[in-house]
C-alpha cells in the first residue's frame, strides 16, 4: 500500500532542487502534488516531466493574494489539501558590515513571512475541511548555529525552526501536524550559486568551497534530494500523527541535536 495514497500535496518552491524530489516521492507514494513555484515555466516543466498527478501552479509565497490563490487552485484540481511542504526559500551571503536592508527583507519576506502565511492559509484549509493534515517546513543546518558570512539566512532558518514549535503546538488540536526539516548541504543548483558567492567572499576557486564542505561532512558527501524523501515521505504519512513541533537533521552527521 503506498503512504500517501489519495492525499493532496502542495509543495513550494518545487520547480527545481529539493522540492522537485519531494514531489516526485510523493507522487511515488500515490499523491497528487501541486508544484508551487514563482517561476510558472519551470514549475509547468517540472510537473509535465514528474508526470501523472501533477501539476503546476503559480505561487509568489512573498504575496498573500497569491497564497490564497494557489491553495484556491489545489482545492480545485484536487478537491482538498493534506499536506503542505514550505520549501521555497532564499539565500544571501556577506560581511555582517555590508549586509543590505534589501538582502534583508527579501530573505525574510520569502523564509520567513512566505512559510507563516504559506502555512497559515493551509491550517486554514486543512481546519475547515475537518480531517487534519501535515505541515513540513525547510529549516537547515543554518538554523541550528549561526555562520560568519550567513547572518540573514541563518536567522531565517532559526525563525522557521521556532515558527515550526509554535504552530505545531497550536495546530495540533486541529489533527494538523507541523514539523520541519533541517538539511546540511544538498547538491544542486542552489549551491552552485552558495558556492559562486563564497567563491568571491573568501576569494576561492569556483567549487573550492564546495570541496572544502563536503570533506566536513561525517557521511563524506553533499547529499542529493533523494537523501531527504524519507523523512518527507515520513513527516507526511500517519506514522508520524504523533510528532509535532520537532525539527529533524537530515544532514550526513553534520549536527546533533
Ligand atoms: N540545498 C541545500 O544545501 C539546502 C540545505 C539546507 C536547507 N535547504 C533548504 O531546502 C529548501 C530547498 O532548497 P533548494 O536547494 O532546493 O533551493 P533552490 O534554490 O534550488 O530552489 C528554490 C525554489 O524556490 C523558488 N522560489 C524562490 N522564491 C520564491 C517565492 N517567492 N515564491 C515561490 N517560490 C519561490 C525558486 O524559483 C526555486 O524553484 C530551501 O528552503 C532551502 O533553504 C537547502
Amino acid at each position: 500500500m503506498k503512504r500517501l495514497e489519495g492525499k493532496s500535496a502542495l509543495i513550494t518552491g518545487a520547480a527545481r532542487g529539493i522540492g522537485k524530489g519531494f514531489a516526485a516521492a510523493y507522487l511515488r507514494e500515490g499523491a497528487t502534488v501541486a508544484i508551487g513555484d514563482i517561476n510558472l515555466d519551470a514549475a509547468e516543466a517540472a510537473a509535465k516531466e514528474l508526470g501523472e498527478g501533477a501539476y503546476s501552479v503559480h505561487l509568489d509565497v512573498t504575496q498573500q493574494d497569491s497564497i490564497d490563490a494557489a491553495i484556491a487552485s489545489v482545492v480545485g484540481n484536487a478537491g482538498r489539501l493534506d499536506i503542505l511542504i514550505n520549501n521555497a526559500a532564499l539565500f544571501d551571503a556577506a560581511e555582517t558590515v555590508d549586509i543590505t536592508r534589501a538582502s534583508y527583507d527579501n530573505l525574510y519576506a520569502v523564509n520567513v513571512a512566505g512559510t507563516l502565511f504559506t502555512m497559515q492559509a493551509a491550517a486554514k484549509q486543512m481546519i475547515a475541511q475537518g480531517h487534519g493534515g501535515k505541515i513540513i517546513n525547510m529549516a537547515s543546518q543554518a538554523g541550528r548555529r549561526g555562520e560568519s558570512l550567513v547572518l540573514v539566512y541563518c536567522s531565517t532558518k532559526a525563525a522557521v525552526i521556532s515558527m515550526t514549535q509554535s504552530a505545531g503546538l497550536n495546530l495540533i488540536k486541529h489533527g494538523i501536524n507541523v514539523n520541519a526539516i533541517a538539511p546540511g548541504v544538498v547538491d544542486g543548483e542552489h549551491w552552485q550559486y552558495v558556492d559562486a558567492k563564497f567563491a568571491k567572499l573568501e576569494g576561492k576557486a569556483p567549487g573550492q568551497k564546495k570541496a572544502e564542505v563536503a570533506a566536513g561532512v561525517p557521511a563524506g558527501r553533499f547529499a542529493t534530494p533523494d537523501d531527504l524523501t524519507g523523512m518527507a515521505v515520513f513527516l507526511a504519512s500517519k506514522e508520524s500523527d504523533y510528532i509535532l513541533s520537532q525539527t529533524y537533521n537530515v544532514d550526513g552527521g553534520q549536527w546533533m541535536s
